[in-house]
């Protein structure tokens, strides 16, 4: 069967609604369509495609995906090469470009164009009649490599231009690179998975471009600002280079918002200054600014030097890696209990700031990094990021240089510090006692859901921390109505209330308590689901990771995180102290899932119940096995509505769920009970 002229019809809508909605996604930054629509039209396409494979054509965005991986990248030979640019760093030395270029021109002033000198790598773009046909790196400047499938990958560049009568031959040349946020996180996702990081953006721009395998490419979150080009065939060009710019974007081409076109050296000074002053919150890295003639009659007279234009220079900024030596290597325990080596640097002036510190990240990286205290490194700071050891420099290795051994005790508290098999992180498992996470694990302890203490928030916390009067949740049942009434926005008023709601919260069940101690990985869900199995503290406390695996839903992650919190000593004192100061619960009735009146059967509260609040009418139906959902389908067994009930009982009406009031849930209850 071959496609009907429908179909074709049907394919060519679909490539050219999802390109405009491609280029005002990564283009324009500005969708107009929720990306579940987007994903909606492909999918259409990829299935017309599959269908009838001869519709596909090389600008359809089903092709962005990648391709089979190639053995090697074929050589192409740019036509015109790709040259690179003068550098200047000193005011001087742009006042010296200045003043040869207005000699030459015989001129009194001069129109630049302005922009950013990115840090990424330069591709050359080849469009025939509109179609993207090729791409490649810059390589020597004459030769670059053929990447055009992964180039293709990448979202930010048109396969197809944007224009009703395109030029036949056209080639746009600009820069590859990643966002410094995209950076940040595939790297956080090679930690994870224990892979090689990057050093900086611009390696990482190159390592995904430069993959044989294009489906890794496309992966890797690349964007694309063009800066030029290069050979243009059946196109008249306009007088300046900022117009032929215009053009560009015209047809689809991202450009960067920051160019700007100005009159003489004072204009380009206070350009570069601007751009210094906003580099570091720039989603990019950029290392400089590039000064072009902006009319081409111009350029043309100013002609080359070599390799390089005499009418543009790059003024750069100052470098955002150094080197300097590990003067000693340390660790930092951070808010969720995070031990991080941090490297203490002799003082180096890099990026704008002199680093004294810089982040290791995790012990794995120390190794794959081979960082030795008293080594020669290579430190980098860039935006806001932390500053970090980029790597070793070889060879500069004193023969007194030591190893750097992970601590088997936190330096805050002394609790151990334990390393999870398949984690990078190393933690504290001091939990509620370490002062390092003592103000999460206390605002976690005081919340709605675990010990429900209204008016001990986030500021509240921090100003008991600061004061030194807490140290661990139990400390919270000995505050004084004059200790508090003394903190800053806190009249006798709300302090009483405060010391109200701390001992309400006395009365509370297990499954809150387990919940608000805050070992990793155990949620609210869990939580219940533990207090459930073990009906007592004590019968989670000891158990072994054998029974804490037979609790439905608990796996390997979870039954580790509960046994290094047990191990600990001081969890266990703080427990100890949280009874003794009168937090106890009502006793739990013990269930497994094949006794429990209610297990397997799915409830959905809709409405106001007469005589109980939502959360409690949950605890109940969850305490006898069954389970609250947010929303009714068909695997719904019981709608419990109440008054004022609006869609869901309507859903349930429609789908013939069992609609019953509080009463009726109140009798099931019961019913339930007894058959246990
Ligand atoms: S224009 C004839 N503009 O700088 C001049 N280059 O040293 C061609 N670069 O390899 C280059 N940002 O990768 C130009 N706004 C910009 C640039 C830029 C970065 C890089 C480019 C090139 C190198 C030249």
């Amino acid at each position: 069967m071959f496609a009907s002229s429908a179909d074709f019809n049907r394919a060519e809508a679909l490539r050219k609604e999802l390109n405009r909605h491609n280029y005002l996604y990564y283009v324009l930054d500005a969708p107009e369509i929720p990306d579940a629509e987007y994903d909606r039209l492909f999918a259409e396409l990829v299935d017309l495609e599959k269908q009838y494979p001869e519709l596909i054509t090389v600008d359809s965005p089903t092709q962005r995906v990648g391709a089979a991986p190639l053995p090697e990248f074929g050589e192409f030979s740019h036509r015109i090469p790709m040259l690179s640019l003068n550098n200047a760093f000193t005011d001087e030395e742009v006042m010296a470009f200045d003043r040869r270029i207005r000699e030459t021109l015989d001129a009194d002033n001069v129109e630049y164009n302005m922009e950013p000198k990115f840090d990424g790598l330069a591709i050359n773009l080849v469009y025939e009649r509109g179609v993207l046909i090729a791409g490649a790196t810059r390589g020597d400047g004459a030769t670059g490599e053929n990447v055009t499938q992964n180039l293709r990958t990448v979202n930010a560049i048109p396969l197809r231009l944007n224009i009703a009568q395109p030029p036949a031959y056209l080639e746009v040349r600009g820069e590859v690179l990643m966002l410094r946020k995209d950076f940040e996180q595939l790297n956080a996702r090679q930690r994870e998975k224990g892979e090689k990081t990057f050093a900086n953006p611009r390696n990482a721009a190159a390592g995904s471009l430069r993959q044989l395998d294009s489906r890794i490419t496309a992966q890797r979150k690349l964007s694309f600002f063009a800066y030029g080009w290069g050979v243009v065939d059946g196109m008249e060009l306009p007088a300046t280079h900022s117009a032929m710019m215009e053009q560009l974007a015209g047809m689809g081409f991202p450009l960067t918002r920051l160019r700007a076109t100005g009159r003489g050296v004072e204009a380009l000074l206070q350009y570069y200054r601007q751009m210094g002053g906003q580099r570091d919150q720039l989603p990019f890295d950029i290392d400089g600014v590039v000064y072009k003639v902006n009319s081409l009659a111009q350029q043309n007279t100013l002609g080359f030097v070599s390799r390089a234009p005499r009418f543009a220079i790059a003024h750069k900024f100052p470098a955002q890696e150094a080197m300097t030596e590990v003067l000693d290597i340390d660790v930092q325990v951070g808010r969720t209990g995070a031990i991080t080596p941090v490297a203490r640097l002799n003082p180096v002036f890099v990026g704008g700031v002199t680093v004294t510190n810089a982040t290791l990240h995790n012990e794995d990286e120390v190794r794959r990094k081979d960082v030795h205290i008293g080594d020669t490194v290579v430190v980098r700071r860039a935006g806001d990021v932390i500053p970090e050891v980029v790597s070793v420099v070889p060879g500069k290795r004193p023969a007194n240089a030591r190893s750097f051994v992970m601590p088997t005790h936190c330096p805050v508290c002394g609790s151990h510090i334990i390393k999870l098999a398949d984690e990078a992180v190393a933690r504290c498992s001091g939990g509620l006692y370490c002062s390092a996470q003592r103000k999460q694990a206390l605002i976690h302890f005081a919340s709605r859901r675990a010990m429900d203490i209204e008016g001990l928030g986030e500021k509240l916390v921090d100003q008991l921390v600061e004061r030194d009067m807490l140290h661990t949740p139990a400390d919270i049942y000995h505050l004084t109505l004059n200790q508090l009434a003394n903190l800053e926005r806190m009249g006798e008023k709300s302090a009483q209330n405060l010391l109200q709601a701390i001992e309400a919260s006395k009365n509370t069940t297990l499954a809150r308590f387990i919940y608000a101690l805050g070992i990793r990985n155990v949620g609210e869900a869990t939580a219940k689901d533990l207090s459930y199995h073990f009906g007592t503290l004590e019968g989670l406390l000891e158990a072994t990771g054998e029974q804490l695996m037979a609790v439905p839903e608990v796996g390997e992650v979870i039954a580790q995180s509960i046994l290094q919190f047990c191990a600990e000593p001081h969890n266990r004192e703080v427990i100890r102290l949280l009874q003794q100061a009168g937090v106890h619960w009502p006793a739990v009735e013990k269930l497994t899932a094949a006794q429990s009146g209610l297990s397997g059967k799915t409830f959905v509260l809709t409405g106001t119940l007469p005589g109980m609040s939502r959360d409690e009418a949950k605890a109940l139906i969850e305490g006898q096995g069954g389970k609250v959902s947010g929303s009714v389908s068909r695997k719904t067994d019981f709608v419990v509505a109440g008054a004022e009930a609006g869609s869901k009982l309507e859903k349930a009406l429609e789908l013939g769920v069992t609609v019953i009031d509080q009463d009726q849930l109140l009798d099931l209850i019961e019913q339930s009970k007894q058959t246990m």
